[in-house]
C-alpha cells in the first residue's frame, strides 16, 4: 500500500471487475515548453507484469517516471492528468514522494550499485528508514538477496564492493535493494540492455518469480523480451498510448496498424 491517507469515499469494486494497481488517466507530461505525453490513460493490474514498447523518443520512460514521481526532480517537468495508485491520486498535495518511491521502486537500465560493500548496498534504504538492529538488517539483506536470486553467488563476499560484481550481479544487486524497503511496485527501465544474454535470461527468470508478490512495469526494446515476460503490454508512439493489450494478443493480431507496423519491422 502507498503510504498516504486513503480517501474518505471508496467505490465498491464489483466483483466481476479487477482493481487496477496502477490508473492513470489523460495523463500529459512536458519539459518545459515541450510535450513529451499526450493524454495516456491505462490501467495496470496487480501482479502482473506490464511491458512498454515502442520507439525511441515515444515517451515509455517519461511515463514510467510519472507512475513514481521521478520528473518531479527534473527542472521544468510538469504533469498533467490524474494517475491513481490503489484508489489513491498520488499528485495530491499529502502524497510524500519519498514514500511513494519506497513503495514504486525503480531499476534503471545501467546498473548503478553505490560505491560501497554489497550488504550495504542492500542495507541502505532500510538504514535510512530507520531500521538499525543488526539481527533484523542481517535477515533483511539476506532475503532480499535470496529474492533477487543473487545470495548464493555472494554470501561469503558480503564486505566486497557491489562494484566487483558482473553486470548481471550488479544488476540484481540493485533488484535487491529495491526490494529491501518493501515496494510494491516494481518500475524497471530496459534493465537488460546492458546485459549478456546468460545474465538476460536469469533477469528474465527472476521477473516472473517476482510477479507473484509485486506488480512489474518494464520498458524493452526487445520485443521477444516483452513476450517472453509480460502479460500485457502496451505500445506507446509520439508520447500518445496506441494500444494496450494482452502480450499474446499484441503480438499475434494487434488492434491498431501502427502496433502492427512497428511490431513487424515496417519502423522504429
Ligand atoms: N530531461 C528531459 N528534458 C527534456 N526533454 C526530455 C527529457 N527527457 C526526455 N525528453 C524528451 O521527451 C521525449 C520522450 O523521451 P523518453 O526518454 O521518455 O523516450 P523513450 O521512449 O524512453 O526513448 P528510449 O527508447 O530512447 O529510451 C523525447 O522527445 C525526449 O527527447
Ligand atoms: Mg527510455
Amino acid at each position: 500500500m502507498v503510504a498516504v491517507t486513503k480517501p474518505m469515499i471508496e467505490q465498491a469494486p464489483s466483483p466481476m471487475m479487477t482493481v487496477p494497481k496502477i490508473m492513470a488517466r489523460g495523463v500529459d507530461m512536458f519539459y518545459g515548453s515541450f510535450q513529451a505525453l499526450h493524454g495516456v490513460s491505462l490501467d495496470i493490474e496487480a501482479n502482473k507484469v506490464t511491458a512498454f514498447i515502442g520507439p525511441s523518443g515515444c515517451g515509455k520512460s517519461t511515463f514510467l517516471r510519472c507512475l513514481n514521481r521521478m520528473n518531479d526532480l527534473i527542472d521544468g517537468a510538469r504533469v498533467q492528468g490524474r494517475i491513481e495508485i490503489e484508489g489513491t491520486d498520488i499528485y495530491a498535495s499529502h502524497v510524500d514522494p519519498v514514500a511513494l518511491r519506497k513503495s514504486v521502486g525503480m531499476v534503471f537500465q545501467k546498473p548503478n550499485p553505490f560505491p560501497m560493500s554489497i550488504y550495504d548496498n542492500v542495507a541502505y534504504g532500510p538504514r535510512l528508514h530507520g531500521m538499525k538492529g543488526k539481527t533484523e538488517l542481517d535477515a533483511l539483506v539476506e532475503l532480499s538477496l535470496k529474492q533477487a536470486a543473487l545470495w548464493d553467488e555472494v554470501k561469503d563476499k558480503l564486505k566486497q564492493s557491489g562494484g566487483a560484481l558482473s553486470g548481471g550481479q550488479q544488476q540484481r544487486l540493485c533488484i535487491a535493494r529495491t526490494l529491501a524497503v518493501g515496494p510494491e511496485i516494481i518500475l524497471m527501465d530496459e534493465p537488460c540492455s546492458a546485459l549478456d544474454p546468460i545474465a538476460t535470461a536469469k533477469i528474465e527468470e527472476l521477473i516472473s518469480e517476482l510477479k507473484q508478490s509485486y506488480t512489474i512495469v518494464i520498458v524493452t526494446h526487445n520485443m521477444q523480451q516483452a513476450q517472453r515476460t509480460s502479460d500485457k503490454t502496451a505500445f506507446f508512439m509520439l508520447g500518445r498510448l496506441v494500444e494496450l493489450s494482452e502480450t499474446s494478443q499484441l503480438f499475434t493480431s494487434p488492434q491498431m496498424k501502427e502496433t502492427d507496423d512497428y511490431i513487424s519491422g515496417r519502423f522504429g
